[in-house]
């Protein structure tokens, strides 16, 4: 089975992650952000070879590593077009990517930026800046569409509760949750429709 490490990599409370297997040792970085020798660290001290960049979007604060683990690993660039057009490996919902003996599923959540996805792995996600701890990304920035977000969360409400949430930002009260912690606890998630979804993400 598939294994996640978050690291923790800026200023901005960014979290990174590397997902490897196990049995075959075969990696991908996953928004590799201020730190991406982190992730480097990381997969050297494992013997994991990273095969894979995944990016859940194309904010800066995402993807600013990217460059340094493409040079220095040879990795493929995975992520959505409407985001980062250049990738080797265009993303769109439901695609499936092979690491090793697990699989990496695809879930397009626009709203936060047009072409943010999130990556399943059996019954873990991580989540970019769609959803955080006890809250749900920015539908104010250009190329944010609260209406998209709304419908994306409702998406991933109904994930089993047990799925284990990895965040883009180290913005709650633990560095993970669930989509069942969340359904309690977030208010975002708690919004009964779009219109109070939509005051309290763009008023509050
Ligand atoms: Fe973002």
């Amino acid at each position: 089975m598939l294994q996640i490490i978050q690291i923790d990599a800026s200023e901005m409370d960014n979290f990174s992650y590397l997902i490897y297997c196990p049995e075959t040792l075969q990696g991908a970085a996953v928004d590799p952000s201020m730190r991406p020798e982190l992730i480097l660290e990381k997969a050297a001290i494992l013997g994991v070879k990273l095969r894979l960049l995944l990016n859940t979007h194309g904010h800066q604060d995402h993807t600013a590593g990217n460059e340094l683990i493409l040079e220095s690993t040879g990795a493929k660039l995975a992520a959505h077009p409407d985001d980062l057009p250049n990738s080797d490996i265009p993303l769109t919902e439901g695609s499936k990517l092979e690491l090793g003996n697990g699989i990496i599923e695809v879930i397009h959540t626009p709203g936060h930026t047009p072409g943010s996805v999130i990556f399943k792995i059996d019954k873990q996600i991580i989540t970019g800046d769609t959803l955080f701890v006890g809250r749900c990304g920015r539908a104010d920035l250009p190329g944010s569409d609260v209406v998209a977000l709304y419908e994306s969360l409702q998406r991933l409400k109904k994930l089993p509760g047990e799925t284990r949430i990895y965040p883009g930002h180290d913005y709650g009260p633990t560095v993970t949750s669930t989509i069942g912690w969340e359904l309690e606890n977030n208010d975002y998630f708690k919004c009964p429709n779009l219109q109070s979804f939509t005051k309290l993400r763009l008023e509050t």
